[in-house]
């Protein structure tokens, strides 16, 4: 196994799906945040938006990885995008632990065309350093496969030629 980390949030799986597709390929170890607050269902969306705008965060459940997070090579974050922001779960992830990652990486879905690079500005506000590299994805459109791929591409040149 690589020393990488994907850790991520997905309310609806398609964020699991990416970073799923993109730890197979990089030999990486996976796990899945959550806060533990049931956001499932339509209802749920408007103050799940809201929570994303004001920035409020609840504490993470806790998770396991198999090493410190301070040990990883690369952490590789992927977040849905909720109102234009990282998901709350990622930002109470990175409010904790961003300034203990080494390198980190952003792989964001969406659903609309935009491809929110601001976000990864907002996200870098957490870290010791900036990002190494990232990735938009809309999961399951045309598109998705080739980016996804690109960024492991790019990656792997980074990660192995340091
Ligand atoms: C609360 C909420 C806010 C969202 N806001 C945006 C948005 O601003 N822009 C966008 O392109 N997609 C937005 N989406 C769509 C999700 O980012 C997109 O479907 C994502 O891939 C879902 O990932 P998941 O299945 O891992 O939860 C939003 C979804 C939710 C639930």
């Amino acid at each position: 196994m690589s020393n990488i980390l994907c850790v991520y949030h997905s309310r609806t799986g398609k964020t699991r799906q990416a970073m799923t597709a993109i730890a197979e390929e990089l030999d990486a170890e996976l796990v899945e945040l959550t806060d533990g607050l049931d956001r499932q269902g339509k209802l749920k969306v408007v103050p799940a938006c809201f929570d994303a705008v004001r920035k409020s965060t609840r504490p993470l459940e806790p998770f396991r990885t198999a090493r410190p997070i301070t040990e990883y090579d690369l952490v590789i974050i992927g977040t849905p995008i909720w109102a234009g922001r990282c998901s709350p779960v990622i930002r109470e992830f990175l409010k904790k632990y961003g300034s203990d990652l080494r390198w980190s990486a952003y792989v964001l879905t969406r659903s609309s065309h935009q491809r929110y690079e601001e976000v990864c500005r907002q996200m870098d506000q957490y870290t010791a350093a900036p990002h190494l590299q990232w990735v938009s994805l809309q999961v399951g459109e045309a598109g998705e496969a080739f980016w996804r791929a690109e960024f492991i591409r790019q990656l792997r040149g980074i990660v192995y030629a340091g």
